[in-house]
Protein backbone atom coordinates (compact mmCIF):
# COMPACT_ATOMS: atom_id res chain seq x y z
CA UNK A 1 0.00 0.00 0.00
CA UNK A 2 1.70 3.63 -1.01
CA UNK A 3 2.01 5.95 1.97
CA UNK A 4 -0.28 8.22 1.49
CA UNK A 5 -3.18 5.56 0.93
CA UNK A 6 -2.13 4.09 4.20
CA UNK A 7 -2.03 7.09 6.33
CA UNK A 8 -5.82 7.46 4.98
CA UNK A 9 -6.55 4.29 6.09
CA UNK A 10 -5.50 4.82 9.53
CA UNK A 11 -7.02 7.98 9.92
CA UNK A 12 -10.44 6.51 9.01
CA UNK A 13 -10.21 3.83 11.15
CA UNK A 14 -9.48 6.23 14.20
CA UNK A 15 -12.12 8.31 12.75
CA UNK A 16 -14.59 5.20 12.60
CA UNK A 17 -13.62 4.02 15.86
CA UNK A 18 -14.27 7.80 17.71
CA UNK A 19 -17.41 7.49 15.68
CA UNK A 20 -18.89 3.99 17.66
CA UNK A 21 -17.50 5.61 21.17
CA UNK A 22 -20.36 8.62 20.09
CA UNK A 23 -22.65 6.34 19.09
CA UNK A 24 -22.16 4.37 22.36
CA UNK A 25 -22.17 7.76 24.68
CA UNK A 26 -25.11 9.87 22.93
CA UNK A 27 -27.90 6.79 22.01
CA UNK A 28 -31.15 7.94 23.36
CA UNK A 29 -29.56 10.44 25.27
CA UNK A 30 -29.01 13.34 22.52
CA UNK A 31 -31.34 14.92 19.59
CA UNK A 32 -28.14 16.63 17.81
CA UNK A 33 -25.76 13.37 16.64
CA UNK A 34 -22.27 14.08 16.54
CA UNK A 35 -21.84 10.29 14.58
CA UNK A 36 -23.35 8.79 11.07
CA UNK A 37 -25.76 6.75 11.10
CA UNK A 38 -24.59 3.34 11.82
CA UNK A 39 -25.61 1.42 8.31
CA UNK A 40 -27.90 2.81 5.72
CA UNK A 41 -30.36 0.41 3.78
CA UNK A 42 -30.21 1.00 0.17
CA UNK A 43 -33.53 0.55 -2.08
CA UNK A 44 -32.47 -0.26 -5.18
CA UNK A 45 -35.78 -1.13 -7.22
CA UNK A 46 -38.99 -1.94 -6.72
CA UNK A 47 -39.72 -4.56 -9.62
CA UNK A 48 -40.24 -8.23 -7.36
CA UNK A 49 -40.80 -12.05 -9.03
CA UNK A 50 -42.38 -12.91 -5.04
CA UNK A 51 -46.06 -11.35 -3.42
CA UNK A 52 -44.87 -12.40 -0.07
CA UNK A 53 -48.21 -12.65 2.11
CA UNK A 54 -46.70 -9.93 4.69
CA UNK A 55 -44.78 -8.10 2.24
CA UNK A 56 -46.25 -4.28 2.35
CA UNK A 57 -45.43 -3.99 -0.78
CA UNK A 58 -46.33 -6.78 -2.98
CA UNK A 59 -48.77 -8.63 -1.02
CA UNK A 60 -52.42 -9.10 -2.72
CA UNK A 61 -54.63 -8.20 0.24
CA UNK A 62 -51.65 -4.65 0.88
CA UNK A 63 -53.71 -3.70 -2.32
CA UNK A 64 -56.87 -0.92 -2.04
CA UNK A 65 -55.33 1.45 0.37
CA UNK A 66 -54.01 -0.99 3.12
CA UNK A 67 -50.19 0.23 2.61
CA UNK A 68 -48.92 3.19 2.02
CA UNK A 69 -46.00 1.70 0.00
CA UNK A 70 -48.14 -1.23 -2.27
CA UNK A 71 -47.34 -0.61 -5.93
CA UNK A 72 -45.06 2.18 -5.78
CA UNK A 73 -42.76 1.58 -9.16
CA UNK A 74 -39.13 2.60 -9.52
CA UNK A 75 -35.46 1.86 -10.28
CA UNK A 76 -32.39 3.91 -9.23
CA UNK A 77 -30.05 4.70 -12.19
CA UNK A 78 -26.55 3.66 -11.91
CA UNK A 79 -25.30 6.97 -11.36
CA UNK A 80 -27.37 7.79 -8.35
CA UNK A 81 -26.50 4.36 -6.61
CA UNK A 82 -23.03 5.54 -7.27
CA UNK A 83 -23.84 9.06 -5.72
CA UNK A 84 -25.64 7.36 -2.50
CA UNK A 85 -22.38 5.19 -2.11
CA UNK A 86 -20.32 7.95 -2.12
CA UNK A 87 -22.06 10.34 0.24
CA UNK A 88 -22.09 7.42 2.65
CA UNK A 89 -18.57 6.09 2.29
CA UNK A 90 -17.46 9.93 2.97
CA UNK A 91 -19.02 10.63 5.32
CA UNK A 92 -18.08 7.42 7.21
CA UNK A 93 -21.48 5.33 7.38
CA UNK A 94 -19.81 2.06 7.93
CA UNK A 95 -21.95 -0.13 6.35
CA UNK A 96 -24.39 0.13 3.38
CA UNK A 97 -26.55 -3.06 2.72
CA UNK A 98 -27.91 -3.31 -1.14
CA UNK A 99 -31.47 -4.22 -0.76
CA UNK A 100 -35.03 -3.40 -2.12
CA UNK A 101 -38.42 -3.38 -1.56
CA UNK A 102 -38.65 -5.97 -4.53
CA UNK A 103 -35.77 -8.34 -5.54
CA UNK A 104 -32.12 -6.75 -5.94
CA UNK A 105 -31.22 -9.41 -8.32
CA UNK A 106 -34.07 -8.25 -11.03
CA UNK A 107 -32.20 -4.86 -11.48
CA UNK A 108 -29.95 -5.08 -14.72
CA UNK A 109 -27.10 -3.37 -12.75
CA UNK A 110 -27.26 -5.48 -9.91
CA UNK A 111 -23.53 -6.67 -10.54
CA UNK A 112 -21.85 -3.39 -11.60
CA UNK A 113 -23.82 -1.63 -7.69
CA UNK A 114 -22.49 -4.69 -5.78
CA UNK A 115 -18.86 -3.87 -7.43
CA UNK A 116 -18.98 -0.32 -6.96
CA UNK A 117 -19.81 -0.95 -3.40
CA UNK A 118 -16.63 -3.18 -2.98
CA UNK A 119 -14.50 -1.05 -4.64
CA UNK A 120 -15.30 2.29 -2.56
CA UNK A 121 -15.69 0.15 0.75
CA UNK A 122 -13.80 -2.81 -0.06
CA UNK A 123 -16.46 -5.59 0.81
CA UNK A 124 -20.28 -5.11 0.89
CA UNK A 125 -23.67 -7.42 1.37
CA UNK A 126 -27.07 -7.88 0.04
CA UNK A 127 -30.33 -9.56 0.22
CA UNK A 128 -31.70 -11.78 -2.25
CA UNK A 129 -34.23 -14.51 -2.83
CA UNK A 130 -31.83 -16.44 -5.45
CA UNK A 131 -34.87 -16.37 -7.76
CA UNK A 132 -33.80 -19.90 -9.88
CA UNK A 133 -35.16 -18.33 -13.58
CA UNK A 134 -32.71 -14.97 -12.72
CA UNK A 135 -29.91 -16.79 -11.35
CA UNK A 136 -29.58 -19.47 -13.92
CA UNK A 137 -30.32 -17.06 -16.66
CA UNK A 138 -27.44 -14.45 -15.26
CA UNK A 139 -25.13 -17.33 -13.94
CA UNK A 140 -25.38 -15.12 -10.75
CA UNK A 141 -24.40 -18.40 -8.92
CA UNK A 142 -20.84 -17.98 -10.18
CA UNK A 143 -20.72 -14.50 -10.27
CA UNK A 144 -21.03 -14.32 -6.16
CA UNK A 145 -18.30 -17.14 -5.73
CA UNK A 146 -16.44 -15.06 -7.83
CA UNK A 147 -16.51 -11.88 -5.54
CA UNK A 148 -16.97 -14.21 -2.63
CA UNK A 149 -13.94 -12.37 -0.62
CA UNK A 150 -15.68 -9.39 -1.12
CA UNK A 151 -19.04 -9.96 0.39
CA UNK A 152 -19.66 -9.91 4.05
CA UNK A 153 -22.91 -11.61 4.13
CA UNK A 154 -25.99 -12.17 2.45
CA UNK A 155 -29.36 -12.11 3.68
CA UNK A 156 -32.16 -13.79 2.73
CA UNK A 157 -35.55 -14.96 3.94
CA UNK A 158 -36.57 -18.94 4.87
CA UNK A 159 -39.86 -18.71 6.86
CA UNK A 160 -40.45 -22.02 7.44
CA UNK A 161 -38.24 -25.49 7.82
CA UNK A 162 -41.33 -27.01 6.41
CA UNK A 163 -41.27 -26.53 1.99
CA UNK A 164 -44.77 -25.85 2.26
CA UNK A 165 -45.31 -23.66 4.87
CA UNK A 166 -42.74 -21.48 3.44
CA UNK A 167 -43.81 -21.42 -0.15
CA UNK A 168 -47.36 -20.84 1.17
CA UNK A 169 -45.90 -17.59 2.71
CA UNK A 170 -43.39 -16.68 0.33
CA UNK A 171 -44.84 -16.57 -2.55
CA UNK A 172 -43.07 -17.26 -5.59
CA UNK A 173 -40.26 -19.29 -3.54
CA UNK A 174 -39.10 -22.67 -3.98
CA UNK A 175 -37.70 -23.86 -0.57
CA UNK A 176 -35.36 -26.12 -2.68
CA UNK A 177 -34.01 -23.18 -4.98
CA UNK A 178 -33.14 -21.00 -1.84
CA UNK A 179 -30.95 -23.45 -0.36
CA UNK A 180 -29.68 -25.52 -2.96
CA UNK A 181 -28.16 -22.10 -3.87
CA UNK A 182 -26.86 -21.38 -0.16
CA UNK A 183 -25.33 -24.50 -0.35
CA UNK A 184 -23.95 -23.97 -4.17
CA UNK A 185 -22.41 -20.79 -2.84
CA UNK A 186 -21.16 -22.52 0.44
CA UNK A 187 -19.34 -24.82 -1.54
CA UNK A 188 -16.61 -22.11 -3.28
CA UNK A 189 -16.74 -19.36 -0.02
CA UNK A 190 -16.98 -18.64 3.06
CA UNK A 191 -19.64 -15.95 2.49
CA UNK A 192 -22.21 -16.24 5.88
CA UNK A 193 -26.05 -16.28 4.87
CA UNK A 194 -28.06 -14.37 6.96
CA UNK A 195 -31.28 -16.40 7.23
CA UNK A 196 -34.18 -14.23 8.31
CA UNK A 197 -37.30 -16.33 9.94
CA UNK A 198 -40.37 -13.89 10.36
CA UNK A 199 -41.99 -15.20 13.11
CA UNK A 200 -45.37 -15.70 13.16
CA UNK A 201 -48.50 -17.99 15.40
CA UNK A 202 -48.06 -19.87 11.62
CA UNK A 203 -44.91 -20.68 11.08
CA UNK A 204 -43.01 -21.42 14.41
CA UNK A 205 -43.40 -25.64 14.47
CA UNK A 206 -40.52 -26.97 12.13
CA UNK A 207 -37.82 -24.49 12.91
CA UNK A 208 -35.43 -26.89 14.55
CA UNK A 209 -35.41 -28.67 10.67
CA UNK A 210 -34.45 -25.70 9.01
CA UNK A 211 -31.53 -25.22 11.62
CA UNK A 212 -30.69 -29.44 10.90
CA UNK A 213 -30.92 -28.37 6.85
CA UNK A 214 -28.86 -25.22 7.33
CA UNK A 215 -26.26 -27.76 8.90
CA UNK A 216 -26.59 -30.78 6.73
CA UNK A 217 -26.03 -28.65 3.94
CA UNK A 218 -22.81 -27.32 5.53
CA UNK A 219 -24.07 -23.41 4.87
CA UNK A 220 -21.91 -21.07 6.69
CA UNK A 221 -25.38 -19.28 8.13
CA UNK A 222 -27.42 -17.69 11.08
CA UNK A 223 -30.81 -17.92 11.97
CA UNK A 224 -32.29 -14.52 12.79
CA UNK A 225 -35.84 -14.91 13.99
CA UNK A 226 -37.62 -11.50 14.11
CA UNK A 227 -40.97 -10.07 15.24
CA UNK A 228 -43.39 -9.76 12.60
CA UNK A 229 -44.41 -5.60 11.79
CA UNK A 230 -47.63 -6.36 11.78
CA UNK A 231 -49.28 -4.13 9.24
CA UNK A 232 -53.10 -6.01 9.35
CA UNK A 233 -53.74 -5.98 6.07
CA UNK A 234 -54.33 -10.16 6.33
CA UNK A 235 -54.78 -12.99 8.96
CA UNK A 236 -50.74 -13.29 8.50
CA UNK A 237 -50.46 -9.85 9.42
CA UNK A 238 -53.06 -9.67 12.00
CA UNK A 239 -52.19 -8.57 15.51
CA UNK A 240 -53.19 -12.29 16.48
CA UNK A 241 -50.53 -13.75 14.45
CA UNK A 242 -47.47 -12.08 16.38
CA UNK A 243 -45.52 -13.96 18.81
CA UNK A 244 -47.04 -12.85 22.75
CA UNK A 245 -46.07 -13.55 25.88
CA UNK A 246 -48.89 -15.92 26.95
CA UNK A 247 -47.83 -18.33 24.13
CA UNK A 248 -45.70 -21.13 25.45
CA UNK A 249 -45.51 -23.14 22.57
CA UNK A 250 -43.78 -20.53 20.75
CA UNK A 251 -41.51 -19.42 23.58
CA UNK A 252 -40.51 -23.49 23.60
CA UNK A 253 -40.10 -23.60 20.10
CA UNK A 254 -37.55 -20.42 20.10
CA UNK A 255 -35.98 -22.25 23.32
CA UNK A 256 -35.27 -25.58 21.89
CA UNK A 257 -34.33 -23.63 18.29
CA UNK A 258 -31.28 -21.96 20.43
CA UNK A 259 -30.53 -25.14 21.91
CA UNK A 260 -30.49 -27.06 18.83
CA UNK A 261 -28.49 -24.33 17.06
CA UNK A 262 -25.68 -24.04 19.65
CA UNK A 263 -25.51 -27.69 18.92
CA UNK A 264 -25.03 -27.71 15.25
CA UNK A 265 -23.13 -24.48 14.83
CA UNK A 266 -25.86 -22.05 13.50
CA UNK A 267 -26.33 -18.87 15.90
CA UNK A 268 -29.92 -18.78 16.84
CA UNK A 269 -31.06 -15.04 17.27
CA UNK A 270 -35.04 -14.74 19.22
CA UNK A 271 -36.97 -12.14 19.67
CA UNK A 272 -38.49 -11.16 22.80
CA UNK A 273 -42.72 -11.33 22.89
CA UNK A 274 -44.36 -8.48 21.21
CA UNK A 275 -46.24 -7.12 23.85
CA UNK A 276 -43.13 -7.69 25.76
CA UNK A 277 -42.57 -3.78 24.98
CA UNK A 278 -38.33 -4.01 26.30
CA UNK A 279 -36.65 -1.54 24.24
CA UNK A 280 -37.90 2.07 22.80
CA UNK A 281 -37.57 2.61 18.92
CA UNK A 282 -33.72 3.45 19.13
CA UNK A 283 -33.98 3.10 15.30
CA UNK A 284 -34.06 7.11 14.61
CA UNK A 285 -30.58 6.68 16.26
CA UNK A 286 -28.86 3.50 14.59
CA UNK A 287 -29.95 3.76 11.04
CA UNK A 288 -31.65 5.31 7.54
CA UNK A 289 -32.84 3.62 4.71
CA UNK A 290 -33.86 4.80 1.02
CA UNK A 291 -37.36 3.60 0.25
CA UNK A 292 -40.31 5.01 -1.17
CA UNK A 293 -43.77 5.75 -0.03
CA UNK A 294 -47.00 7.36 -1.20
CA UNK A 295 -46.71 10.61 -1.06
CA UNK A 296 -43.24 11.33 -2.23
CA UNK A 297 -42.63 12.86 -5.10
CA UNK A 298 -42.44 9.33 -7.62
CA UNK A 299 -39.45 11.02 -9.83
CA UNK A 300 -37.46 10.98 -6.29
CA UNK A 301 -38.17 7.74 -5.03
CA UNK A 302 -34.79 6.18 -5.33
CA UNK A 303 -34.01 9.11 -2.35
CA UNK A 304 -36.37 9.13 -0.40
CA UNK A 305 -35.38 8.31 3.15
CA UNK A 306 -37.16 6.16 6.35
CA UNK A 307 -36.00 4.61 8.96
CA UNK A 308 -37.32 0.88 7.74
CA UNK A 309 -40.57 -0.72 6.80
CA UNK A 310 -42.41 -0.13 10.21
CA UNK A 311 -46.23 0.53 10.70
CA UNK A 312 -45.11 4.58 11.05
CA UNK A 313 -44.40 4.10 7.59
CA UNK A 314 -46.74 1.17 6.08
CA UNK A 315 -50.17 2.17 7.72
CA UNK A 316 -49.30 5.99 9.58
CA UNK A 317 -48.56 8.83 8.14
CA UNK A 318 -44.27 9.24 8.44
CA UNK A 319 -43.77 9.05 4.98
CA UNK A 320 -40.31 10.59 4.29
CA UNK A 321 -37.62 12.00 6.72
CA UNK A 322 -36.04 14.23 3.95
CA UNK A 323 -34.87 12.90 -0.03
CA UNK A 324 -31.34 12.16 0.10
CA UNK A 325 -29.49 14.79 -2.49
CA UNK A 326 -30.82 17.63 -0.96
CA UNK A 327 -28.00 17.13 1.54
CA UNK A 328 -24.35 17.14 0.79
CA UNK A 329 -23.35 15.67 3.27
CA UNK A 330 -24.86 12.68 5.05
CA UNK A 331 -24.64 14.98 8.85
CA UNK A 332 -26.57 17.42 6.98
CA UNK A 333 -29.13 14.71 6.53
CA UNK A 334 -28.58 12.80 9.62
CA UNK A 335 -29.29 16.30 11.93
CA UNK A 336 -31.82 17.59 9.63
CA UNK A 337 -34.91 19.29 11.52
CA UNK A 338 -37.32 15.90 10.87
CA UNK A 339 -34.66 13.79 12.70
CA UNK A 340 -33.85 15.94 16.06
CA UNK A 341 -37.48 17.17 16.26
CA UNK A 342 -38.82 13.05 16.44
CA UNK A 343 -35.80 12.21 18.37
CA UNK A 344 -36.22 15.25 21.03
CA UNK A 345 -39.70 13.56 21.69
CA UNK A 346 -38.88 10.30 21.43
CA UNK A 347 -36.63 11.20 24.43
CA UNK A 348 -39.90 12.86 26.12
CA UNK A 349 -42.18 9.30 25.48
CA UNK A 350 -43.50 11.19 22.31
CA UNK A 351 -43.46 8.95 19.84
CA UNK A 352 -43.33 10.21 15.60
CA UNK A 353 -46.99 8.50 14.58
CA UNK A 354 -49.93 7.54 15.95
CA UNK A 355 -49.74 3.69 14.69
CA UNK A 356 -46.65 3.60 17.19
CA UNK A 357 -48.57 2.52 19.67
CA UNK A 358 -49.00 -1.09 17.11
CA UNK A 359 -45.33 -1.32 17.39
CA UNK A 360 -43.52 -3.83 19.95
CA UNK A 361 -40.90 -1.19 20.48
CA UNK A 362 -43.23 1.22 21.27
CA UNK A 363 -43.00 1.75 25.13
CA UNK A 364 -45.12 5.62 25.02
CA UNK A 365 -47.28 7.26 27.47
C1 LIG B 1 -38.79 -6.19 0.83
S1 LIG B 1 -38.02 -7.46 1.58
C2 LIG B 1 -37.45 -8.61 0.39
C3 LIG B 1 -36.22 -8.48 -0.43
C4 LIG B 1 -35.94 -9.71 -1.29
N1 LIG B 1 -36.75 -9.68 -2.47
C5 LIG B 1 -36.19 -11.04 -0.59
O1 LIG B 1 -37.19 -11.67 -0.87
O2 LIG B 1 -35.35 -11.45 0.21
C6 LIG B 1 -36.84 -7.02 2.66
C7 LIG B 1 -37.01 -7.65 4.05
O3 LIG B 1 -38.16 -7.13 4.72
C8 LIG B 1 -38.76 -8.14 5.49
N2 LIG B 1 -40.20 -7.89 5.70
C9 LIG B 1 -41.11 -7.64 4.76
N3 LIG B 1 -42.34 -7.51 5.31
C10 LIG B 1 -42.20 -7.67 6.65
C11 LIG B 1 -43.09 -7.67 7.76
N4 LIG B 1 -44.40 -7.46 7.61
N5 LIG B 1 -42.57 -7.87 8.99
C12 LIG B 1 -41.25 -8.08 9.17
N6 LIG B 1 -40.35 -8.10 8.16
C13 LIG B 1 -40.82 -7.91 6.91
C14 LIG B 1 -38.54 -9.37 4.64
O4 LIG B 1 -38.63 -10.54 5.38
C15 LIG B 1 -37.17 -9.15 4.06
O5 LIG B 1 -36.18 -9.75 4.85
Amino acid sequence: MNPIKKIKTIFREHSLKKDEESFQKEYYKNSVLSYPPRSLTLGISSACNNKCVFCAYHAEDAKNGKSNVQGLNYSISMENFKKIINICYRGRVPHVHICAPGEPFLHKNILEMIDYAIKIYGITSFQTNFHRAVFEKNNYYDEIIKRGRYVKYITTDVLSGDPDEHEALKKGSTYEDVFSTMEKISKHTNILFRVHLILTTYNYKHINNLIDDLHKRKINATLEIVNLHPHNFNQYTSNEAVYTSGNTDIEKALKEASELGKKKGIPVSVPQPFDSHKNPCGSFWTRLQTWPVAGNDPERYHENVIVGGCNAVVIGDLNTLGYFFDYENIMDLWNNEILVDIRKNLLNGVYPDKACVTCQSYMGS
